[in-house]
């Protein structure tokens, strides 16, 4: 249903490649457009699958199993879609989403090892078919982005991963990318911030103007 709408967006990358300065930015740009603007960000988006972004993120001293990790991934992305995203595209909003299925690729597939076919079925089974009409990867070598995100105060369960896991994660989003055509736009993140900001201004202005 977002090919409906053409205005499901969502921003991808590896730690500390600053999501989140490029976020705000990115709404205000689609703002400027007139239209509301959802902004929101997996896992998490209502308060259940806040709750369920708790539990995936703190630290623990039980392993948890990938596909427990799989299946509260896409229980968190049931409730999000249906409760957030798909109500909002339908009212005609865009909807600005910090990670969404290709982090499950880059995450649970490139670098758990989970298999692919599992995360597609699953992604069949509760998206039908949806997706983001944009993507956007914010993509930088990993030692780069771990000094940024070692910056920040606590580790959450992910970031306490080794080097190694990172650069699974990488390369498992770029190959997405190369897979995905026009819809992964691949954004050099390794610049000043004045210089990401400029390369996703041109890639999001592109996309609204072709929408037009
Ligand atoms: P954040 O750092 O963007 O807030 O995301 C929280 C963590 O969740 C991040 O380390 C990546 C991880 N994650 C997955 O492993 N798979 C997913 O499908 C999503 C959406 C996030």
């Amino acid at each position: 249903m977002s090919h409906l709408t053409q205005r499901f967006i969502s921003l991808e990358g590896g730690e500390g490649v600053g999501k989140s300065t490029n976020l705000a930015f990115i709404a205000e740009r689609l703002r400027a457009t007139g239209l509301p603007v959802v902004v929101t960000r997996e896992p998490g988006g209502t308060p259940l699958a806040e709750e369920l972004r708790e539990l995936l993120l703190t630290p623990r001293q039980e392993p948890v199993a990938v596909m427990t990790e799989l299946l509260m991934l896409f229980a968190a992305r049931a409730q999000h879609w249906q409760q957030v995203i798909k109500p909002a595209l339908e009212s005609g909003a865009w909807v600005l989403c910090d990670r969404f299925v290709d982090a499950t690729y880059a995450y649970q597939v490139s670098a758990r090892g989970m298999s692919a076919d599992a995360v597609a079925s699953l992604e069949q089974l509760v998206l039908q078919g949806a997706e983001p009409d944009l993507t956007l990867l914010l993509d930088m070598p990993v030692s780069e982005g771990m000094q940024r995100a070692k910056a920040r105060a606590a580790f959450d369960r992910f970031e306490q991963e080794q080097l190694a896991f990172f650069e699974r994660v990488r390369a498992g989003y770029l190959a997405r990318a190369a897979q995905a055509g026009e819809r992964i736009r691949v954004i050099d993140a390794s610049g000043s911030l004045a210089q990401v900001k400029a390369a996703v201004d041109v890639e999001l202005s592109a996309y609204i103007g072709r929408l037009a």
